[in-house]
C-alpha cells in the first residue's frame, strides 16, 4: 500500500520528502520509481498528465495538492466513483490573503507605474489613493475569498463579496447569484477574483462585466486563467473601461512568450505564485487522507463532483 505523487513541476521530490517525513511507514513514490503500480491506494496530484492515473488500478482516491482541483475534473479518465479531495490550508489562505493586499496596495499606491519611469529615469508624481476611500469587489467566497476580505477590511478598505451560491456570515455587504451581480460590479473599483473554474465560471471575467465595473476600475485574477476572456480585459483596457489588470494565473502556463499581456503597460504578470501550497504545512492532511481511504473511512475535504469544486 503506498501513495504515488505525480506532478508537472520539479516539485515532486520536495513533497516525496515532506510526505515520508510526516510518516516514514508509509511508502511514498514518484514517476520513474521501481514499485507496484498496483500497491498505488492514492494519488497525490498536481496537473498530471490526463489518463496518467488510469496506470493505478487499485487506486482509493486522488487528493489534489492545491485549492483548485479543476485540472482533476478535467481528466475524463478518472474513475467516477473515486474521491478526489482539495487542500484546506490556513497559510494557502493567509499567503492568498497577503498577495491580495500587496498588489491592491501597490495599486493605489501607483508602485508598477514608478518602477517603469524608474527604467526611462523619469521623475513623474501622480495622485494616489488611501484604503479607506477604495472598495474592493470580492468573486468567490470560499476560504480563500474569505481571508482576502478579512485581510482587506482589517487593512482600512471597503469590501463588498459576491457569491453564487450560500451567503456566508460576514459583516460586510454580499452579493447573490446572477441577479444580484451588477449591483456587486458596480461597487468593485478593484474586482479580485477568487472563483473556482467550472464549467459555470469559465470565462466569466469578460467584456460584460468590465463594462459593468465603475470606469477606470482594476482587475486581480488570482484563481484561474480561464475565468478571464484574454481579448476582452485587452480591449477594456485599451478602451479605458478598465485602467490596470494584475494577473498570476493564465490559460496557458507559463504564459507563451507572444502572448499580447507581456507587452501591455497596464497588465502586471507574476508566474502563478499568489499562494502555493505549502509541502510541511500541508503534508499532515494528506497522509491522514491516506489512512482514512486505507481504513474505509472518509477522507477531509472532498469535493463536490456536480459543482466541479
Ligand atoms: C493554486 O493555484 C491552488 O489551486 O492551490
Amino acid at each position: 500500500m503506498a501513495i504515488a505523487v505525480v506532478r508537472n513541476d520539479n516539485m515532486t521530490d520536495v513533497w516525496k520528502d515532506a510526505l515520508r517525513a510526516q510518516a516514514p511507514d508509509v511508502p511514498v513514490y514518484g514517476p520513474g520509481e521501481d514499485f507496484r503500480e498496483s500497491d498505488i491506494k492514492m494519488a497525490a496530484v498536481w496537473k498530471h498528465p490526463p489518463g496518467s492515473l488510469k496506470t493505478y488500478p487499485n487506486l482509493l482516491g486522488i487528493q489534489g495538492l492545491g485549492a483548485g482541483v479543476d485540472f482533476i475534473f478535467e481528466d475524463t479518465e478518472i474513475r467516477e466513483d473515486l474521491p478526489i479531495m482539495r487542500v484546506v490550508d490556513p497559510y494557502l489562505a493567509s499567503d492568498m490573503a497577503e498577495f491580495v493586499l500587496a498588489v491592491a496596495t501597490g495599486m493605489l499606491k501607483r508602485l508598477q507605474y514608478y518602477k517603469y519611469n524608474e527604467s526611462l529615469s523619469l521623475w513623474k508624481p501622480k495622485t494616489y489613493q488611501r484604503f479607506k476611500e477604495v472598495t474592493v469587489g470580492i468573486m468567490g467566497l470560499g476560504k480563500l475569498g474569505l481571508a482576502v476580505a478579512q485581510s482587506l477590511e482589517s487593512a482600512g478598505f471597503s469590501v463588498v463579496g459576491w457569491t453564487r451560491n450560500s451567503l456566508p456570515k460576514v459583516r460586510f455587504e454580499v452579493f447573490r447569484g446572477s441577479a444580484e451581480r451588477t449591483r456587486f460590479l458596480k461597487r468593485s473599483e478593484i474586482l479580485v477574483c477568487l472563483l473556482p473554474l467550472t464549467p459555470g465560471t469559465r470565462g466569466i471575467l469578460n467584456r460584460d462585466v468590465f463594462k459593468t465595473l465603475p470606469k477606470g476600475a482594476r482587475l486581480i485574477n488570482v484563481a484561474r486563467g480561464p475565468l478571464l476572456e484574454d481579448g476582452d480585459l485587452l480591449y477594456a483596457l485599451d478602451q479605458g473601461m478598465l485602467s490596470e489588470a494584475c494577473l498570476d494565473v493564465f490559460h496557458t502556463e507559463p504564459l507563451p512568450q507572444d502572448h499580447p499581456f507581456w507587452k501591455h503597460p497596464a497588465v502586471h504578470i507574476t508566474p502563478h505564485i499568489a499562494s502555493v501550497s505549502d509541502p510541511k504545512s500541508v503534508a499532515p492532511q494528506i497522509i491522514s487522507n491516506y489512512r482514512k481511504l486505507i481504513k474505509g473511512a472518509v477522507p477531509e475535504n472532498i469535493v463536490s463532483r456536480s459543482a466541479g469544486y
